[in-house]
This record gives C-alpha cells, structure tokens and sequence, in this order.
C-alpha cells in the first residue's frame, strides 16, 4: 500500500496539487472517457504568481492524477511584455469547426484569459486559445492570438459551450468591474461576435468573476432543465470575503433572462471557502448531471493558510439541481454519487458518546423532534479546540463555528462564524457532513444550502460529539471513514 501524501492537512478525498499555489478550477471537461481538471497554478512557488493552467485527470471524478503544466506563462521575445494563463474552460471540438485538426477527427481547445503584464504592471486582458490532439497532454496556442480582445483593462474567465439548437459556441465572459457578463458567439471558436449583455443585477459589492451559463436539470424531473448563470462575486456575510451568486431563466441563444428579477442576490454558498466554482463540459447526455466544482479557498486569507508544500484544494464535485419552492427555483447541490464508492466499511450508528472516525469522515445527522434551542456536532481537535456545526431554532439558521478550530491566527479575517438560512421540514433537520483534515463541506436538508469551510487544527486525531443546549434533542447519526483517494494497492 503507498499513501502518497502524509501533510497534516493534506485533504485524503478533495483534490490538492502536489505541491504549490492553485486557485480557481478551469477547463472542466469530459472528453473520451476521462474528466479534466485544469486549474490556475504557479508552477514556481506557493503564493498566486506565474498563473499557468495545471493538469489533473481522473475516470471518477474523485482518484485524480497529476499531469505536467498543460498551458504555462510565457513571455513575448519581442515586446517584453509576459502573458499569465488566467481562467478559462475547454471544450471537446469533436467536429473540428476550428480546423485545427487533422481531416476527419477532433480534439480539445482551451478557450482562456491571457493577462498581458509587464514590470509587475497588468496592461490588458483578452481572451485566447490553445488546442490539443492529444486528450490534453501537450497543447499549442492559436498563432492568431487573441481570439477576443476589447482593448479593456479587466475582460476575463471565458466559459465556452456548444449550442447545440443552433450549432455555435457560446462563451460567457466578464468585465468585472462593470458587474456585466456578456454572450459571444463564434463557429470555429476564432472568431467571436457580441450576442448580449447580462447585469449589473443582485450582488455587485464586489467584481464579478468566472460567470458560467448553464442548463441545470429540475430536481422532480431532470428530463427538464432550465438556464442558470453562475457568477463569482462577494459573501453573504458582506465584502470582506468572496463567494458565489446565481440567477436562474431562460437563454434563447442570444439573450439571458432571468425569472424574477426581484429575487436576487440569490447565494450558492454561506461558507467561506468557496469561490470560482463552473461546471463540466460535455458531459454525455445519458449521465444528465450537471457538475460543478468550486475552488475550497478565499482570497481574503488565501495565500496565508498555514500549508505546505501546496496551498489549496478543490471541493467535492457536486451535482446541481433546481428545486421548485413556493418562492421560485432555487439550485440544490449535492455530493457526486460516485463519493459512495469511497466509504469504508465499518459505519458507526447513534454513539451515545464520542466516536473516533479519523481525519477523513463522513457524518448523516437528522434531528427529528425536541426541546433544545441549539443542536449538533462538534468536532473536537484537542483540548479547548473545536469546531461546532449546529442549529440555532430561534434563527432558523445553521452555524459553522471556526473561532477555536485550531490554528486560526494566521490572518485576522480567518477566525469566524458562517451562517446559512435553514427551516425545520416538518419538524426534522438533515446535515450531510464531510470532513477532510482541513475542509468540512455541510449540505444543509438535502443540499438546500452549503457551508465549505477550511479548518487548521492541532490535533493528529479527530473526535466527533453531539451536543444539545436548553433541552432535548432526538437525533439519529451515522458516521462513515472515508478512504484516501491518494492510496494505491
Ligand atoms: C478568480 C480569478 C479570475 C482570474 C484568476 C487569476 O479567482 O481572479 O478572475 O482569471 O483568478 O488567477
């Protein structure tokens, strides 16, 4: 058996790069029997720097493989000025509308943001393309780069997708100090004409970031799907942290409108480290899903956490859906259902006390009926060291409690408490719960809402307590070790 990590924090079932800085993922695609997973990446050091898409591939969306940098930093001979790779996404061109293979057969083409900078100085973004024949092992840029460029200063992270009704690639990009997503269309992914323009609407506190137009399958029947546009923006709790919003409606192939304008800012997220997340390309149309990842970190506070050699992991791949609630359709997330396949065998029912269940576990709390004000768990880390996942009755709100989940010193905006609006359904409460030596992801009533944290504790060994205050509490829990997708037999 080789275990290939040992890290104090190394996360045993999310993806982490071996070793230095990652941020947001890229190029998510499905293309010949393998999921892609590129992601921003500084070959040479642990900070943001040198951003250069990095390459992971996997059969299950959960066993990764690491793969050299597929598309790196490159400086112009002639002018001096350098490109950083900023995020993109891939899409398989399986007809060659973009020529650029040979006769008859296909590949992939990365459609990304090149970030022209020089003297530390950003000048201009715009967006270009690379392409591989190769199921993404070496990729070549477009000699006609840039594909897109508007002459702005911030115009970036281009989702690309095919438009099947129409046969034409759609893209969705950002100009993120607007608040404004635009739609361009192009047939060989060369050249791209405006279609429309989408916001500034709900949560402008903060720049947008990585939009991603989408169809999202209905909850009751995922036969029936409806458009959704993902945009990375600022935290519910306000603008000292980032985090995601969403606008649901219709997308006719030119125009994005969204079904009651009024609603929004509608939230992806109440935790605080979740940003960045667009979901898979080409996804075969028998599967259905929608799958989205999300980048498990913030940049608050980001480039601080006390890691090493790498700096940052991936959430879970979750699966979204649009549930029909009496106050419109909102996106329900879940874990990938392929997860299953990583629980160990040894499964703990109701504990009356503590259960031990290593670093890497996962927890199924249900309350159904009492008189407690508050309820949970706590995971307990070490002396005077927790981390509290509970409900607050009277707030009608799920909590994560990180003040004293162990090293919380290293940025002031660490230490902290996320809240996530949840109802009692029919007097019962559901928490789906994983942890991973260093991230904890609750789904709240069956992926209603979410709350990703990262956590730092002392301890080498985890325990897992309910707790009740102010009455009684009648819960049910199960608890499952969760297998390292980093061991090999
Ligand atoms: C989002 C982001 C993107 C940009 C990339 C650069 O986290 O700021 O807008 O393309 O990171 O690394």
């Amino acid at each position: 058996v080789i275990t290939r990590y040992s890290e104090p924090y190394r996360p045993a079932f999310h993806f982490s790069p071996d070793h230095n800085w990652m941020n947001d993922p890229n190029g998510l695609l499905f293309y010949e029997g393998e999921y892609h997973l590129f992601y921003q990446y500084n070959p040479f050091g642990n900070k943001w720097g040198h951003m250069s898409w990095g390459h992971a591939v996997s059969n299950d969306l959960l066993h990764w493989e690491h793969l050299p940098v597929a598309i790196a930093e490159y400086i112009d001979k002639a002018s001096g000025d350098s490109t950083m790779i900023f995020s993109g996404s891939a899409v398989a061109d399986v007809n060659n509308t973009s020529g650029f293979f040979p006769k008859d057969s296909g590949g992939i083409v990365a459609i990304y943001t090149s970030h022209i900078h020089k003297n530390n100085q950003q000048l201009t973004q715009h967006q270009s393309i690379a392409y591989s024949a190769d199921r993404g092992r070496a990729f070549t840029r477009y000699e006609n780069n840039p594909v897109l460029d508007k002459k702005l200063k911030d115009f970036r992270d281009p989702k690309v997708f095919w438009y099947a009704p129409e046969k034409k690639w759609v893209m969705s990009v950002v100009i993120p100090d607007k608040f404004k997503a635009q739609f361009y269309t192009s047939k060989n992914l060369k050249e791209w004409t405006l279609l429309s323009e989408f916001g500034p609407l709900g949560d402008t506190a903060k720049i947008w970031e990585c939009p991603d137009l989408v169809e999202v399958p209905l909850l009751d029947d995922s036969s029936k799907k409806k458009w959704v546009l993902f945009i990375s923006n600022s935290h519910p709790q306000g603008p000292t942290y980032v985090g995601m919003q969403y606008f649901v409606g219709n997308f006719d192939g030119k125009k994005f409108t969204p079904e009651n304008p009024t609603q929004y800012p509608l939230y992806l997220e109440y935790g605080k480290d979740f940003y960045a997340a667009v979901t898979f390309n080409n996804i075969p149309q028998k599967d259905g899903r929608t799958i989205l990842l999300g980048w498990a970190n913030n940049w608050a506070y980001g480039q601080d956490i006390p890691t090493s050699s790498w700096r940052s992991a991936m959430t879970l791949p979750r699966e979204v859906y649009l549930k029909n609630t009496p106050q419109g359709y909102r996106i329900v997330q879940k874990p990938v259902k392929e997860i299953v396949a990583l629980r160990e065998d040894s499964v703990h029912y109701t504990p009356p006390g503590k259960v031990f269940p290593g670093k890497a576990f996962e927890a199924e709390y249900v309350y159904t009926s009492g008189t407690a004000a508050k309820f949970g768990l706590k995971i307990i880390t070490g002396e005077d060291e927790q981390t509290i996942i509970g409900y607050d009755k009277k707030k009608e709100e799920v909590f994560l409690d990180r003040t004293k989940s162990g090293n919380v010193a290293f940025h002031q905006t660490f230490p902290s408490v996320e809240r996530a609006p949840a109802k009692l359904q029919n007097g019962k409460l559901k928490l789906h719960v994983f942890v991973d030596n260093s991230i904890i992801e609750v789904f709240i009533n069956d992926g209603e809402n979410v709350i990703t944290d990262q956590i730092f504790p002392s301890s080498a060994e985890y325990s897992l307590e309910q707790f009740k205050e102010g009455g009684e509490a009648v819960t049910n829990l199960r608890v499952w070790k969760i297998k390292s997708v980093w061991l090999r037999e």
